[in-house]
Parts: structure tokens; C-alpha cells; sequence
């Protein structure tokens, strides 16, 4: 695991920004998993940007989002869908039938992560995965436990997860749904390259157990110790907790 400390949010946003469209350059047909959260709105607003200067062609590219509330429509403004669709889908020309999610609505959520695991699996994986993480640690919501899953799967959201999530339902934690459907911890660490975010003060402890900690399923993102292509990209107060050992 490399870690690379910017001198500010922003400019890691847009170094990142920047290495996904040269892996787009490089292979148009890239396969990108993508987080929502606060973490990677520069790096949207950057990827627009890109794009709409024409230094960006998305046109060939997937994309795969690593998870959604449970029981939401599509279309519910809470969703992980339509936050996409706000910050990222509705301003890039990456075509409707490659862009992935996971339905939160599906009645059966046992067969609904059963087909979504089946298309990455048909796409080939995912080249780049783009993370963030949760202030305990978890990745797309595998949450802290005793242990993980490797498969796509329901998960019941902690209430740490549930209050960190409250912003996407006008700031009320009650409003946030007690479920959820994400990519399990094996489709994350198959894919090719990762880039983990993290800003802010409130990351530095989970960033610091992330990539000094032991791996444990306490801490879902230590398992990305044992990727062999995984960065982890902070600003000086995410990685302010990070021993100068660990450090480039
Ligand atoms: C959410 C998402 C994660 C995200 C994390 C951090 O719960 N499921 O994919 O990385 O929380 O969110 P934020 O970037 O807002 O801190």
C-alpha cells in the first residue's frame, strides 16, 4: 500500500482526476468502480471539467457504483443514483447501458446482488476502483465486524455509517435507511489498481488503523494492505495520525 500525502484536498482531487483520464487514454474500455460520499465531489467536479474540454472521452468506458441504500427508489433523491446522477452522469457522455448500480428497490436483494456480481464478473472486473472511507473504516459499506464477505450483499448500516450519511436526507439520521446493498470486500480487492480518498481530520484515525493497523475485519479498509496496486491519497490533517515510518 503507497501512501501519497498532497499538500491539499484539491489537489489531489485533481491529480486523481487526472490519473483516471490517463487510464482512459490508455484503455477507453476501462472498467471503473465508483464511490459517492463527500471525498470524491472534486474529483466529479474535475472529471467534468476534463471532460467537457474534450481531454476525457468516457464513450467506450463502464462504470460499476460500489453500493446503494436499501429500499429506495432509484429515483429517491437520497439515493446513491441520483447523486450520481447530479454531481457526475448527467454532465459526462459515459453511455446509459454501461453505467451499473445496483437497485435498491429490487424485491429480491439476495438475487439482485447475485446479477450485479455476474455483470462485473461479465465486464471483467474492475480496472480502477476510486474509494473513500468511513470514519470506521469501512469500504463502499462493508462495515466493521467480526468478519467480512466477499460477495455483493445486504448489510445492516451502523449508526456511526447511518449519521455519516444523514447529509444525502436533509441532515436527519432517522430518515437514512437501516440498509443497504454494497460490493462485497472480494470484487474491491480484484480489481486491478485502487485509489483510496481521505480528507480531513475526521479520517486521520480510520487512515492511520487503514495503513499501519493490523488487517482485521474491524477495520474493512486494513485489507487493503494486501493489494498489490493500492493508494492512498490524503490531505496533511487524513494522514496527520500516520507514523513517520509509514510515510513516503
Ligand atoms: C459512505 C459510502 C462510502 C464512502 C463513505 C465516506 O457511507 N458508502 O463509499 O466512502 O461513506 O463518506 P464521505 O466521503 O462522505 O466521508
Amino acid at each position: 500500500m503507497k501512501l501519497r500525502v498532497f499538500d491539499s484536498e484539491q489537489q489531489a482531487a485533481a491529480a486523481c482526476a487526472a490519473h483516471i483520464a490517463e487510464a482512459v487514454r490508455a484503455r477507453p474500455s476501462l472498467v471503473l468502480g465508483l464511490p459517492t460520499g463527500r471525498t470524491p465531489l472534486n474529483v466529479y467536479r474535475e472529471l467534468v471539467a476534463l471532460s467537457a474540454r474534450g481531454a476525457l472521452d468516457l464513450s467506450r468506458a463502464s462504470s460499476f457504483n460500489l453500493d446503494e441504500f436499501f429500499g429506495l427508489v432509484p429515483e429517491d433523491a437520497g439515493s446513491f443514483r441520483a447523486y450520481m446522477e447530479r454531481h457526475f452522469f448527467q454532465h459526462v457522455k459515459l453511455p446509459r447501458e454501461r453505467i451499473h448500480f445496483l437497485d435498491g428497490s429490487a424485491p429480491d436483494a439476495e438475487a439482485e446482488c447475485a446479477r450485479y456480481d455476474a455483470e462485473l464478473a461479465a465486464a471483467g472486473g474492475l480496472d480502477v476502483v476510486l474509494l473513500g472511507i468511513g470514519g470506521n473504516g469501512h469500504i463502499a459499506f462493508n462495515e466493521p465486524g467480526d468478519s467480512l464477505l466477499a460477495p455483493c450483499h445486504r448489510v445492516k448500516l451502523g449508526r456511526e455509517t447511518r449519521l455519516a450519511n444523514a447529509g444525502l436526507f436533509g441532515d436527519d439520521p432517522t430518515r437514512v435507511p437501516m440498509e443497504a446493498l454494497t460490493l462485497g470486500m472480494g470484487a474491491i480487492l480484484q480489481a486491478k489498481r485502487v485509489v483510496l480518498l481521505a480528507f480531513g481530520e475526521g479520517k486521520a484515525e480510520a487512515v492511520a488503523a487503514m495503513v499501519e493497523g493490523p488487517v482485521t475485519p474491524r477495520c474493512p479498509a486494513s485489507f487493503l494492505q494486501l493489494h498489490r496496486d493500492a493508494e492512498v491519497w490524503v490531505d496533511p490533517e487524513a494522514g496527520r495520525r500516520v507514523s513517520a515510518q509509514a510515510r513516503p
